[in-house]
């Protein structure tokens, strides 16, 4: 692991260059030296990069370069529980190799392919038609996933109806995103939830009683604009976007949403209102998860 402190003293981790992609693959056998070879040649002369040119010419899988990235990366663990430990939820912070992780590592890679590649593309919110599907898991835990390979990683909490961020990383809420929109805080609040880990989480704050007037004022897209310069990843958790209009004026902000449904429970009627209302005022719904649990 490569770590360099940067003047702000704010220890920054980095991609440890010595280890090519290529050549863990080959170390554990998943690539052999002649296709690393193949695959480098035809990246170079297609102005892609490694995992991309592998993918097109079909050596390599997308667990493949899950595996390699994983490799690559050496971010630290976050406790589970206790003081300054985050819920059991979050368990790709704690036990990133669990194996309830991995399709979110595939889903990572999905959407650094079909979405954060182009560099303007950094907000997403994260929707579903209904209570208790799993959005703000979903959200947690994605960010964690994205914060350990070194992306700059922003989880706002825009749930001010059932805020729930703040207690899955341990956070105090009293001060967060209704602050930010109402001009009582700065883009500070922000809470760094480890030094080695470039992951922020902005909890929701004080619930305010009227949660869609705040959040359709014009200023989120100015607070929005100021966390685009600063990260890579920015997630956004939602409410329920049956229940209230929350949602679809959060994923308007964002631009894009993902839709999140629960398997066997969310109802097709619902999750096809759900779409439609996000796309008919021209959020991109990037993709679509179904979570089991
Ligand atoms: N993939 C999963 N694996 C394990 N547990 C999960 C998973 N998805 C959701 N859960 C559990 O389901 C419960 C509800 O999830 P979560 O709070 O993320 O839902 P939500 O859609 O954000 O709900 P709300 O409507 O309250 O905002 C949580 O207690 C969480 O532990
Ligand atoms: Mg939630």
């Amino acid at each position: 692991m490569n770590t360099i402190v940067n003047p702000a003293g704010d220890v920054v981790l980095t991609r440890d260059r010595s280890r090519a992609f290529g050549s863990i693959l080959v170390e554990q056998g998943r690539l052999t030296p002649a296709d690393a070879e193949e695959i480098q040649r035809y990246a170079g002369a297609h102005g892609m990069r490694f995992g991309e040119a592998a993918l097109k010419l079909k050596l390599l899988t997308l667990q493949d370069i899950d595996f390699a990235v994983a490799h690559q990366f050496n971010y630290p663990i976050l406790q589970r529980g206790g003081q300054g430990g985050v819920a059991d939820d979050v368990v790709a912070a704690y036990n990133p190799q669990s194996e309830s992780i991995e399709p979110l590592r595939a889903l990572r890679s999905q959407l650094t392919l079909r979405w954060f590649n182009d560099a303007t593309h950094k907000v997403v919110a994260i929707t579903s038609p209904g209570r208790r599907e799993g959005r703000s898991w979903l959200a947690a835990n994605l960010a964690a996933v994205f914060a350990q390979i070194g992306e700059r990683t922003l989880l706002i909490d825009a749930d001010m109806r059932h805020p729930r961020q703040h207690e899955l990383f341990n956070l105090p809420n009293s001060v967060g995103l209704s602050a930010l929109l109402t001009g009582r805080a700065g883009k500070e609040t922000a809470c760094r939830v480890h030094p080695h880990l470039r992951l922020f989480v902005l909890p929701a704050g004080a619930i305010p009683p009227n949660p869609q007037e705040l959040l359709g004022r014009p200023v989120f897209d100015l607070v929005l604009e100021r966390f685009i310069d600063q990260f890579d990843v920015i997630l956004i958790d939602t409410p329920a976007a049956t229940e209230t209009a929350d949602a679809q004026i959060v994923a308007e902000r964002a631009g894009a949403a993902l839709m999140l449904a629960r398997l066997n429970v969310t109802r097709h009627s619902q999750l096809t209102a759900a779409m439609e209302s996000l796309t008919q005022t021209g959020v991109n719904v990037i993709g679509g998860v179904f979570n089991e649990y």
